[in-house]
């Protein structure tokens, strides 16, 4: 398993080829400015709208670098060698800045407490929505629904960091929800939850991220570090 990525794909009874693809990966290598060795060697992979898929792989394997390669962190934020292309519904990361790809791509950071910075919860959900500059009732629409989604509807006024270790990894995945992204990228998001907790915040919706049981039975693609990956139909 040590130093082996796996994408396993759960599709909802549908027809790839009439699917639009919504990330595509072509050839991704990249080694960190600082790094001795690729942290991402020659990764492919396609992700059809509605399509749930989840990256299995040992620690330090790749998984968050890849997550930070879908939502333009790689190469707009860390410096470092990036051969191949990352698309977002048909356009390259890299030529788009990681504002404007913000309601394209939603990140759940691994370390999801680095994400909360607001003095409330409510304040926090609504960040995200405020920067795009959405209307008032958009955005107390959109908290209400995915503080629901998340279960925090009665801690608004709690301050975040008085909440729970998994209360504050809801409130990062609602956090980016209200975002309303395309693509939602969740970095080892459950971590932090009790066994009800993973209910699958973003059904219907592409995801990164084992937030629901990966089926190894259900492997689409299986991306090694260094190789062409091996379709696993
Ligand atoms: N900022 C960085 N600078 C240099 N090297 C880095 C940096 N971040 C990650 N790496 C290296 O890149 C490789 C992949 O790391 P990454 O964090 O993507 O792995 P991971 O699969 O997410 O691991 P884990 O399961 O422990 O979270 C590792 O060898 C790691 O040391
Ligand atoms: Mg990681």
């Amino acid at each position: 398993m040590s130093g082996e990525l796996v994408l396993a794909a759960k599709t909802r009874e549908m027809n790839l080829a009439q699917i639009n693809t919504a990330v595509a990966i072509r050839n991704l290598s990249y080694t960190y400015a600082n790094g001795d060795r690729p942290a991402l060697k020659d990764v492919q992979g396609e992700i059809a709208a509605g399509e749930f898929v989840a990256v299995l792989g040992a620690g330090g394997a790749g998984k968050s670098t890849l997550c930070y390669a879908l939502d333009g962190l790689i190469p707009h934020f860390f410096r470092g060698e990036y051969l191949g292309e990352v698309l977002i519904q048909g356009r390259p990361v890299s030529g788009q800045s990681v504002a404007k790809l913000a309601p394209e791509v939603g990140l759940v950071m691994q370390d999801f407490e680095a994400q909360l910075f607001s003095t409330n919860v409510e304040l926090e959900m609504a960040f995200g929505p405020e920067n795009l500059q959405l209307s008032r009732p958009v955005i107390g629409e959109r908290i209400g629904r995915f503080l629901s989604a998340v279960g925090l509807e009665r801690m608004r006024r709690r301050d975040p960091a008085s909440l729970s270790g998994g209360e504050k990894q809801r409130l990062a995945i609602g956090s980016v929800l209200t975002l309303e992204p395309k693509v939602l990228v969740m970095d080892e998001p459950t971590t932090d939850l009790d066994p009800e907790g993973p209910t699958d915040p973003g059904a219907g919706r592409n995801a990164e991220g084992p937030a629901a049981d990966p089926d190894p039975d259900g492997c689409r693609y299986r991306i090694r570090r260094s190789g062409r990956p091996d379709l696993a139909f």
